[in-house]
Formats: C-alpha cells, structure tokens, sequence
C-alpha cells in the first residue's frame, strides 16, 4: 500500500459559531494541538503524500496553521458553504494531479487514527471506488445512515432525506471518505443539490458511484473516534478521550501511574521507560523524560527536557527551554524557567531558577532566587559546578559564579564570584552581650503593666 500515493483533503471551513469564540474553530486544541494538527497528523501517518486544506474566506489563521503543520499542504477558500461536496471540488486542481487514493477528512473531528485512515485505504487497494467510516451510534439523530445490503454498501442517506425505515438505521456515517482518485473529480462533479439543505452532498458519492458501475464499500470504527466537535462541552469530551489515549500509551510504553485520570499529558508527550509520575500532573507541549525519572505530585512541566534518573517536585513547575540532567533533584515549590541544571544538582526547596545555567553537583539552597529580570531585559546567570549556595540568597542577574563557590546564606550577590571563592553578600553580624535578655524582661514588665491597666478600666 506504501507504493500507492494518497491525497488528503481537509474540510475546514465550518464556522464553528457554537464555540462562541473568536478563534475558528479548527484551531481550538485538543490535548495541546489544534484540531486541524491532530487530523493532519493522522492522516499524514497513515502514509499521505499531499494534504490540502478547504478554509472558510479570510481564514488567513487556519491556512498558517495548515502550512505550519504541513508546510507543502495547499490551501484552497471556499467562500460559499454548499455542502462537503462542494467544499472537497475546491481542491480540484490538486485532484487533477493524479493521485491513487483520495481521503476527506473533518477538520472538527480531532480524535479519527491513522490506522482508521489506512483501514478507509485497504477498502480503495482492495478495488471500491468509494469506502465510507461507518460507527453505530448510541443515537443516530442527525447522521446520514448508510444503507447496506448483503454486506455491500448501497447509499448514504442524510438524516433529512431519510425514509422512517432508513432512520430506523444505527450504522451510521462519520463523515470522512476514502474516494479513488481516478475516479473522484468525475463522482464529485455528477453531486448535485436537489435535496432538503440545497447543499451538495459528499455522502451522495456513494449511490453516485454505483450507478457508474463502480463498487462502494464501508469500515467501520468507535464511535468515539468520529467524535465531531461543534462546542466547547464536545471539545471537553475530546479533550476526555484524547487524554486516556495518551495514559494508555504511556503506560503501555513503560510508564507508571498511580491515578492516570489525574495525570494530564500533550500530544507529543515523549517518556523513557520506568517513568514513575504520581497523581496530580499537567505537562503541557515539547516535554521529554528519558528513563527512570520520578515525577511527584502536583506538578506542571512544559517545553522542556528531564535526564535519567532525575526527581521533580512534588509542587515544582518547569517551564520551556528548561534542561533538568541526569540525577538532577528538583523539590517543592521550585520554578525552573529556561534553566540548565548540570547533572546531580540540586534545588530542593522554595527557589527560583531563571535563565540560569547551574553547573554538575551544584546545591541551591532553599529561597534562592536568580533575579533575571531588571524591569526591561531579562539576564542570565551562570553558576558553576559544585557551588554551595546558601538559603535564602538572592542572586542579581548578569551574574557569573565560579566552581566550588560557597555562597554564604542570604547573600545578595551582585557582583561575579570567581573560582573557590566564600562570597558573603549581607551585613556583618553583632552581638552586643546582656542586651537581648535586658529588653525581654523589660518588655514582660511592660506587658503585665498594660494588662493590669486594662483589668482596672474594665472594673
Ligand atoms: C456530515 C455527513 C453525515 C455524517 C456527519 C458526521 C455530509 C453531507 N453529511 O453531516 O453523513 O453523518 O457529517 O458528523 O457529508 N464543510 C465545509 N464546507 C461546506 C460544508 C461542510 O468545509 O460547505 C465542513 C464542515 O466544516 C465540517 C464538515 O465539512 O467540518 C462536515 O460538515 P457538516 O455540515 O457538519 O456536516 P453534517 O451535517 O454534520
Ligand atoms: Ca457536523
């Protein structure tokens, strides 16, 4: 099936007015890639070698998103909306280039697989001209139903048009299509309108083909997987699914997780094996975890890179184009922010890390804070390797710290520190003998007097 070359046509010019938002509504994520994204992605794995992109007039924004994803995919308005087949002729000089396999696909529905994709393939490999996705659904309302006899499928009949019996149907339509593309713009074209909504078609391809002689088939998938959205409770419902898919993936890949439907991941979410996360954690996009790393409760990593064997949280949050090394310990209530933290390092309590670079074996002490941002530049900080720095120290960015600096706690260090180096960045400490013991019996003398005046204006 590799050898035979493969057009995907994605319709995306829905207006998704239900979203109520001012973002189309392809470009509404699921588990941190548009919908759009999601659908190209399949289609792109199940072997697709062109991809073209049906946008509504001035969808500027969902072409880029298109050609970010796919950067050769062509992008075609459509500017009146008369129906999927309608919509799927736009790409017609795209069509006109010969391709063996033609699939439409929805740009609403984000959760449809590659391997759905490869299946709707098979059917046109196998010789059908058409090959429709067929779900039974828990309640058909609003599906076209597609007519099958002798195992053979004979039409698709929209909700609309739909005889009692013919509603009567549970196998339903989930809209994509596997058209032959020798055959497609010829089927496309013979699509009229003559029906309920006046628009035309796609799924009017199928009876169209048969009376060309030609053979239509069906696969069929979840429901789950034609999964369309058109508000923001399905987009949540996506997001549901999705979600799971990703947790089972891990887990099968050698992840372990106490309470999955806790754990909350990207779609490209990468892990190691024996990854152990616990209960409570959001990743969002561009996060990877090599092997035997331990992620504790309640906390948020994004955009970055975790070593082997290093330990996050619990209640830390690293943020992108942050690297945590091999055995690195990151403990509760640490902000790690476009941060490269050496291997063995360690920052286990309260502290702030932004663009810095902490070098192998480094501690930070607890309420360390890099202080990066002067009010209009963001600056970096540089500490080297075996660095002790004491708690609560306050490092002011541009800063350079050598090797094997000790860095005396509650420091404020303005200043580089070079190489072996005991900075102190505070006052001097005094003690002045019998002072302290001298005000705290003043001050209970002082405290007794108050309440008995109190007592006494109460009497
Ligand atoms: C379509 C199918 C129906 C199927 C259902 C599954 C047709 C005629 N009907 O119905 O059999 O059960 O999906 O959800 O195909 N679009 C355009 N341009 C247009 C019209 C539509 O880009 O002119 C896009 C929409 O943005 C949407 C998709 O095509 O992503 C489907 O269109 P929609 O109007 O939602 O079709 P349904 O009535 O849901
Ligand atoms: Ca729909």
């Amino acid at each position: 099936m590799t050898e035979r070359t493969c057009l995907s046509i994605v319709l995306a010019a829905g207006e998704g007015t239900r979203m109520k938002s001012a973002k189309p509504k392809v470009l509404h994520e699921v588990a941190g890639l548009s919908m759009l994204g999601h659908v190209l992605r399949a289609v792109a794995a199940a072997g697709g070698t062109a991809a073209a992109v049906v946008v509504g007039p001035g969808r500027e924004d969902v072409a880029a998103e298109a050609r970010r994803l796919v950067p050769d995919a062509s992008v075609h308005v459509q500017s009146e909306r008369l129906g999927t087949a309608h919509a799927v002729l736009h790409a017609e000089e795209v069509l006109a280039r010969g391709y063996d396999d033609v699939i439409v696909a929805f740009g609403d529905t984000p959760l449809v697989t590659a391997e759905t994709f490869a299946r709707l393939r098979t059917g046109l490999a196998e010789g059908a001209a058409v090959v429709a996705l067929g779900f039974e659904a828990a309640d058909p309302f609003g599906y076209g139903r597609l007519v099958v006899e002798g195992g053979s499928l004979l039409a698709i009949v929209e909700e609309r048009e739909a005889s009692e019996e013919e509603r009567a149907i549970t196998l339903c339509n989930g809209g994509l299509m596997a058209l032959s593309g020798a055959y497609a713009v010829e089927i496309l074209k013979w699509i009229g309108n003559a029906n309920a909504k006046g628009e035309y078609y796609l799924t009017d391809a199928v009876a169209i083909a048969r009376n060309m002689g030609l053979r239509a088939a069906f696969v069929t998938a979840a429901e789950e997987d034609v999964h369309g959205v058109n508000d923001r409770v399905q987009l949540a419902a996506a997001e549901a699914i999705m979600q799971v898919r990703l947790r089972e993936a891990a887990m099968r890949a050698g992840v372990t997780m106490a309470a999955p439907e806790t754990v909350f991941l990207a779609f490209d979410t990468a892990f190691g094996r024996d990854v152990m996360l616990e209960p409570h954690i959001v990743v969002g996009t561009g996060v990877t975890v090599e092997d035997e790393v331990t992620i504790r409760a309640y906390s948020h990593l994004a955009g970055c890179h975790i070593a082997k064997g290093a330990t996050v949280g619990p209640f830390a949050r690293i943020r992108p184009k942050s690297r945590i090394g091999e055995g690195v310990h990151i403990g509760n209530f640490v902000e790690v922010n476009r941060t490269s933290m050496g291997a063995r390092a360690e920052a286990n309590h309260l502290a702030y890390l932004g663009d810095a670079t902490v070098g192998a074996g480094t501690n930070i002490g607890a309420g360390t804070i890099t202080c990066n941002f002067d009010g209009a530049d963001k600056n970096p900080t540089v500490i080297g390797r075996d660095v002790f720095v004491g708690s609560n120290s306050t490092l002011v960015a541009p800063l350079t710290i050598g090797d094997e600096v000790l860095v005396a706690a509650g420091s404020t260090i303005t200043q580089d520190v070079v190489d072996g180096a005991l900075a102190f960045g505070r006052p001097r400490q005094a003690a002045l003998p019998g002072r302290g013991a001298e005000k705290i019996r003043s001050n209970k003398v002082r405290r007794a007097e108050r309440k008995a005046r109190e007592a006494a204006a109460k009497a």
